[in-house]
């Protein structure tokens, strides 16, 4: 068999991820989130006192972004790695709404998109990568063999969304979730660099009505007529 490259974008929590890590897995592959990093940037941001309540200044990041150092490290208690923010592990910070309600305002920057782009060529160099997040298959990996296009309901994304938060952030509301999931989409797909676009080659994956079993076996299969 042969290493190829695996693109997965779609809309906001679709998922991706999740079949992103299980394909990673099964196939020994790297795996890398693309959109922790643009949370990082954005914790960063925040950190850095570049928001005024959710008002990004983009001059203050700019001005900052030389010393913004990402990278992902392998975990030893697991396959994927996670993301580091000048040397320190910020996984923990980048998943809640403080960050998913400002991150779609610092993804719009070229300057962010082109530092995050080319950390993330560089990861894909060798193949035997799968990547999620927005424009992996029409930005990052335009060759890639194998592009997967996610969407679902905005209503099950939201559903999907606020069960897993709700565990750790008692005080968000469901219609909080939904908001911001249709606030993002709205955003990334209306930005003018590197909009959230299904690149032409893409396969498109409706999830709202399989279940993880079901959809990993269905890319599952393509991935089989790739390698
Ligand atoms: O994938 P996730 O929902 O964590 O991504 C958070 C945000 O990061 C997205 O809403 C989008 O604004 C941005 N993003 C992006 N390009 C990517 C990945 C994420 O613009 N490749």
């Amino acid at each position: 068999t042969k290493k190829i490259s695996i693109a997965i974008d779609g809309h906001s929590s679709t998922g991706k991820s999740t079949v992103a890590k299980q394909l990673a897995k099964k196939l020994n592959y790297i795996y890398v989130d693309t959109g922790a990093m643009y949370r990082a940037v954005t914790y960063f941001a925040l950190q850095s006192g570049c928001f005024n309540d959710v008002e990004l200044n983009e001059e203050c990041l700019l001005s900052k972004l030389n010393s913004v150092d990402i990278e992902f490290r392998k975990q030893a208690n697991q396959e994927q790695g996670e993301v580091y923010l000048n040397n320190k592990n910020v996984e923990e910070y980048i998943r809640d709404m403080q960050v998913s309600s400002r991150v779609s305002t610092v993804a719009k920057l070229p300057e962010v998109r082109k530092k995050l782009v080319e950390i993330q060529q560089k990861m894909g160099e060798n193949k035997g990568i799968v990547m999620d997040g927005r424009d992996i298959g029409t930005v990052v990996f335009p060759d890639a063999e194998l592009k997967i296009f996610m969407t679902a309901s905005a209503k099950i994304r939201a559903e999907r969304r606020y069960n897993e938060l709700k565990e750790k952030e008692a005080n968000v509301s469901f219609e909080e979730v939904l908001a911001n999931v249709k606030e993002r989409d709205e955003i990334d797909s209306n930005r003018t660099h590197s909009p959230l676009k299904m690149a032409d080659d893409a396969i498109k994956i409706d999830n709202s009505n399989l279940s993880p079993t079901e959809q990993f076996d269905q890319i599952m299969k393509l991935v089989e007529e790739k390698i």
